[in-house]
């Protein structure tokens, strides 16, 4: 079968960008659809697993919306900016759609589960609706919407993970990609949406994801990233042997796969991630020195009413304890601004705490309140917006700070990095990524390398963003 290119958008507020990938290419005269994905990095892996559900369909792929049969909006409910930019793509396509009798619309992932048939009522011209547990129905619902019929399905799982259908790689750079291990979440902070687009939490079977790994090994990839909302709390039950497999254990067995793959996960709740986790992690090479270890808030009343269910101390002792069992581990943040009755008490120990931790990087954001969590129901959306978003831009500075500290202690320092691809802005250069995920830049002095290479560059300078280097001897140990 032959492979082209589908333009496959992602709109991630945390990893903004767009991205092109490769999919199978059905017969000519069959049917095409374009899809389109904001939000999280679970939401991109899910539309690799739609992506395999409508190839085995038939449905081949295009790359420009107005040609499509099918257009499918992967969407995101986490702000309410998210959900507002999603309502402006979609009065695009249906202008598309006014062109073009016969086309379908669909809205998949958080917005729809969120929303369920009112946004039948709200986006007159979308046409299928269905949430993140319910994309094996597509193939039906899409034969009902051609029949005329609005099709809806919204139903949330306790079991389902599409762990036995192997995703259509869609951004693919043939070098890395995502690995889906737990779907939903059970943790209610307080803030959050995701618990009730995503519903409950559930492992996927650590067979299928090893048998996923050693398939990209076998097709050349050299990085996986094992994705999750909670990742640590992962928790696999062999039901013919009864045996257990933890997060630990399972970062194990992946790293075990191949020497020559690195291994990334994302995100732990700082609740879970246990001492194995870390021994664990010192103990591989390959296991990736980076933690994303989200602290929303530092201010322990603050992090109560948030349900983070820990305090500013002990986040604190577990950044410690990181930087004790793995001296050189970058450590990144998500932090918000102005959560319910958040004084300027409460947000200088945000900051403090930022300072404290030494993140190497953060994603910033301002309380977005959404119906439905035990926020919305239980506080006053108090702190008026300015002073969010001063908030905001205080943590922003205070990060700039911190990733730029971080970046010139790494002067002088020796990485491996794994190549990506040309750097962006010269073609003379190559761009990648150390084990502590800091992109990085250096002169391609050597005619053998390639993207998915591994090389050993010595940093000289830094930009805000990125490290500088030269290609160097692999150090001796
Ligand atoms: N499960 C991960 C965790 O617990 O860290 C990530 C959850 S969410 C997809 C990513 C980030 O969005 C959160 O860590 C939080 O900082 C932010 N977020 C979630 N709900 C929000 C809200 N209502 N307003 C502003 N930011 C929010
Ligand atoms: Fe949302 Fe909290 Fe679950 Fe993360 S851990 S997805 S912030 S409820
Ligand atoms: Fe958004 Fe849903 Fe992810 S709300 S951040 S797409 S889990």
């Amino acid at each position: 079968m032959e492979l082209v290119d589908i333009g496959h958008k992602i709109h991630d507020e945390q990893r903004q960008g767009e991205a092109f990938g490769a999919i199978l290419a059905s017969h000519p005269n069959s049917k095409k659809f374009y899809i389109e994905s904001y939000g999280c990095a679970m939401n991109f892996s899910d539309s690799e697993v739609v992506a395999a559900i409508l190839n085995a369909e038939g449905f081949g792929a295009t790359t420009q919306f107005e040609e499509a049969d099918l257009i499918l909006v992967n969407t995101c409910s986490i702000r309410e900016k998210a959900e507002q930019t999603i309502r402006k793509r979609l009065t695009e396509f249906r202008k598309a759609k006014r062109n073009k009798p016969g086309m379908l619309i669909g809205v998949l992932g958080c917005m729809a589960e969120r929303l369920k048939s009112n946004l039948l009522e709200e986006e007159k011209l979308v046409d299928l609706v269905i949430g993140p547990d319910a994309y094996r129905a597509l193939p039906d619902l899409i034969k009902e919407a051609e029949g005329g019929q609005k099709g809806v399905n919204v139903m949330l799982s306790r079991d389902e993970t599409y762990g036995d259908i192997s995703p259509v790689r869609l951004n693919t750079n043939g070098i890395t990609a995502f690995v889906s291990i737990t779907r939903g979440c059970n943790n209610m902070c307080s803030f959050c949406v995701v618990p009730f687009t995503r519903g409950r939490e559930r492992s996927r079977d650590s067979l299928s994801i090893i048998a996923e790994v050693q398939a990209l090994v076998n097709e050349g990839y050299k990085e996986v990233t094992l994705l999750g909302q909670n990742v640590d709390s992962y928790y696999w039950v062999d039901e013919h042997t009864g045996a257990t497999t933890t997060f630990a254990r399972l970062l194990e067995q992946v790293a075990l796969v191949s020497p020559d793959l690195w291994v990334r996960f994302s995100t732990s709740h700082p609740k879970d991630i246990t001492d194995e986790v870390l021994y664990t992690m010192a103990r591989h090479d390959n296991i990736c020195k980076c933690i994303h270890l989200p602290v929303q808030s530092g201010n322990s009343r603050v992090l109560q009413l948030m349900n983070r269910t820990y305090t500013r101390e002990w986040y604190m002792a577990k950044v410690d304890r990181i930087r004790t069992l793995l001296p050189g581990c970058s450590i990144t943040s998500d932090v918000i601004s102005g959560f319910c009755t958040e004084t300027e008490e409460d947000h200088r120990d945000t900051l403090s705490i930022m300072e404290y931790s030494n993140y190497d990087m953060s994603y910033m954001y301002f309380y977005s309140e959404r119906p439905g969590t035990l926020a919305a129901r239980r506080y006053q959306d108090d702190i008026p917006l300015e002073v969010k978003k001063r908030r905001l831009q205080e943590i922003v500075d205070m990060q700039g700070v911190l990733s730029r500290k971080s970046n010139l202690n790494d002067i002088g320092k020796t990485f491996q990095v794994l190549i990506e691809s040309s750097s962006r802005k010269s073609d003379a250069d190559w761009q990648g990524r150390t084990s502590q995920n800091k992109i990085t830049v250096f002169p391609k002095t050597d005619a053998d390398l390639k993207p998915g290479s591994y090389v050993w560059v010595k940093i000289n300078d830094c930009t805000r963003a990125t490290l500088l280097g030269n290609i160097v001897d692999a150090p001796q140990h």
